[in-house]
Order: C-alpha cells, then structure tokens, then sequence
C-alpha cells in the first residue's frame, strides 16, 4: 500500500497532531476510470493508469481526505470475477476494521460495476461508508468523468452521515445503492439508473444531499460473510426469448450449474420448451430463478408459472446479475428452493 503525495504529506503532518480530515482506503481495480485512448476518438484500453496517477489527477481530493491507496487488480471490469470479489471483499474488511479508516472508495469499471456492489453489499460486515466509483470516459478523454467522479466518492466515503446505507456507488452526481442501481446505456455518462427504488443521494461538487436509508438487509445486517468462504457454486444466467430453445440450459446443467438464473420475458417467463427443460433442471436439483429480461417491475410468485409446485424462485426485484449475485451466497448456504426464495425477499 502507498500513501499518496500531497496527502502523505497530510499523514505526517497528521502524526505532529495537525490534520483532523477522515482517512480513506482507495481501493483500484482498473476500469476505463483509470483507461487510456488508444488509436484517436474511439480505441481505449482500460486499467491503463495506476491508482497513484488518479489520484494525483485530483488535487483536490487532499482538502477531503488522507487517502492511502491500494491497488487490488487492474483490469477491464468485464474481466472481473468471483476470485476478484473474494480478494476485493478481503481487502475492504481489513481496511474497515481498522478503526482510524473512515471508509473505503473502489475504483471500477462500470459494465459489472453493479454485481461488485452487490456482491460486497451482502459480505462486507461493517456499518462503514463503502463507494465504488468508476468513469464513462477514459482519463484522457475530453471532459473525463473520472475527476469528479472520484472527488465525490471520496467525498460520500468521508461523511460519517454516509454509514449504515449499504455499499454505495457515485457517478454523475448521483449517489445509488448497490441493489438498485443498474447500467442502462452503452455509452452515456447518465448510464447508470436506481429504479423503483430510487437513489440514495446526490453529490454536488463533494456536498452530500442523502435521501432515506434503504430497507432491505445488507453489509453489518448481512447473515452471509467473507469467513470460510474461498469459491462460491456456478450459477449461469440463461437469456428467454421468442422460440427458445432447452438446449442452453440442459448445457448449463451438464456444465455442472448448482444454479441458473431464467432472464425470462416479462414477468420472468420462458416457453413451454425451455419450461420443460428448467422443471428438469429443478427436478435434478438444480436452484432455478426467474428473473425478468425486461429492467424493471417485482417477478412474483405463482402468477403465469406455478414456482410452489416446480420448486422455482422468484427473483422479485432483482435483475438478473444481481439474481446471480444473490443465488450464488444463497447456495453456500442451502440448496432448497423455499429458504432461497426467502433470501430473495429479505435481501
Ligand atoms: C469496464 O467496465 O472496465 C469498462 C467500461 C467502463 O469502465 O466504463
């Protein structure tokens, strides 16, 4: 780990008693925040730029905070994976439990940016801020996102008004929870969007405008934990549509899925074919989850397929990566249907 620049200077200055600002982990793990162009306008390569040179883009941040930094991965987010959340949750713990951090900000990439949150929003047993940040632009894009992005995540870490909210993630001044939020266009710095639900806050230039605390279970209420676990079951997410076919989730069954997640059409549903070869799948004992391809509304029990007597589980709000996020703890924990069904409705 390093402390960085301007602001080790404020950790020093801090052991002769002077600096009073918040001590923030800023934990990297690549993304096209820290990206860079490659071949004019439209080539990037992301995870181009260490944490150290994001940072010393932003100056400013040493008004906020003490930041040491750490960089836990470098890579494009489509990259990330189970290992990666295992030792990114590590990491966050240990930062957390040391009582001078006030909180954790996570460089990520956007595209799964989401699962992460969850992902650490469910094992991360700490009331502590917990942000993760990430940039629609490259760094070296005209008008990066980056810069204020991470000002204001920094900013959202450091307010002890931001604890008990469950991870967090801040991009274009907009401050969300890891359930709700949800990436919703290609290209946009207004991608990202918190549903039904709605956001957690706003973020003005580093001033906190925070809205009610969300309801359901999370980090320090979280019955599930990082300890013991050191790989999490297969779950694969099968995508319904018109004509579909049983071929693809007989596959994931054969590949050794413990779970599959139905991104079904409109209220969660797949055909008659494909409902074939899922009551199969749930009948061998496979977890079966019916989420919704749609991006919005609750998947409820038992309205167009009768999950009680299939042994399915509705996804209710969860779209189907965070379903996949949420099935595959659940797993570590049981494999019957009902009891999973529950932590649906709970988490
Ligand atoms: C990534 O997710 O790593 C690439 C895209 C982005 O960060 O916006």
């Amino acid at each position: 780990m390093t402390f960085f620049g301007e602001t080790r200077g404020r950790v020093r200055r801090s052991v002769a008693g002077m600096s009073f600002l918040p001590r923030i982990r800023l934990l990297a793990t690549g993304g096209t925040i820290a990206g860079a162009q490659t071949g004019g306008e439209r080539g990037y390569k992301a995870a181009a730029f260490s944490v150290e040179a994001l940072v010393a883009a932003v100056p400013q941040l040493a008004s906020l905070a003490q930041i040491e930094v750490e960089q836990v991965a470098a890579i494009g987010s489509q990259d990330m994976n189970e290992a990666v959340w295992l030792k990114l949750a590590a990491r966050t713990e240990a930062a957390l439990a040391e009582p001078e951090i006030a909180g954790v900000v996570i460089t990520h990439g956007t595209d799964t940016m989401e699962e992460t949150a969850f992902f650490l929003n469910l094992v991360v047993l700490s009331e502590k801020p917990v942000v993760l940040v990430g940039a629609m632009r490259p760094a070296t894009a005209i008008s990066a996102d980056g810069p204020m992005n991470l000002y204001n995540a920094v900013a959202v870490a450091a307010q002890p008004a931001a604890r008990k909210r469950g991870v967090l993630v801040v991009a274009n001044d907009e401050i969300h929870f890891a359930r709700e939020i949800a990436k919703t266009n290609t290209t946009q710095v207004g991608t990202f969007a918190s549903g039904h639900r709605g956001l957690a806050g706003l973020v003005n230039a580093g001033r906190l405008h925070l809205y009610a605390p969300p309801v359901r279970r999370h980090t320090a209420q979280s019955d599930f934990a990082l300890a013991g676990l050191v790989a999490l079951p297969r779950v694969d997410i099968v995508y319904s549509h018109a004509g579909m076919g049983r071929e693809l989730i007989d596959a994931a069954v054969h590949a050794g899925a413990r779970g599959l997640v139905i991104a079904g059409v409109g209220d969660g549903n797949l055909g008659a074919v494909a409902l074939a070869a899922a009551t199969d799948a749930a009948k061998a004992g496979v977890a079966i989850v019916r989420s919704s391809r749609t991006g919005g509304g609750v998947v409820e029990r038992n309205i167009e397929i009768d999950d009680d007597a299939l042994d399915f589980i509705a996804a209710d709000e969860l779209n189907p990566q965070k379903a996949r996020v949420l099935l595959m703890l659940g797993l570590t924990r049981t494999s019957d249907p009902r009891a999973l069904q529950e932590m649906f409705f709970a988490y």
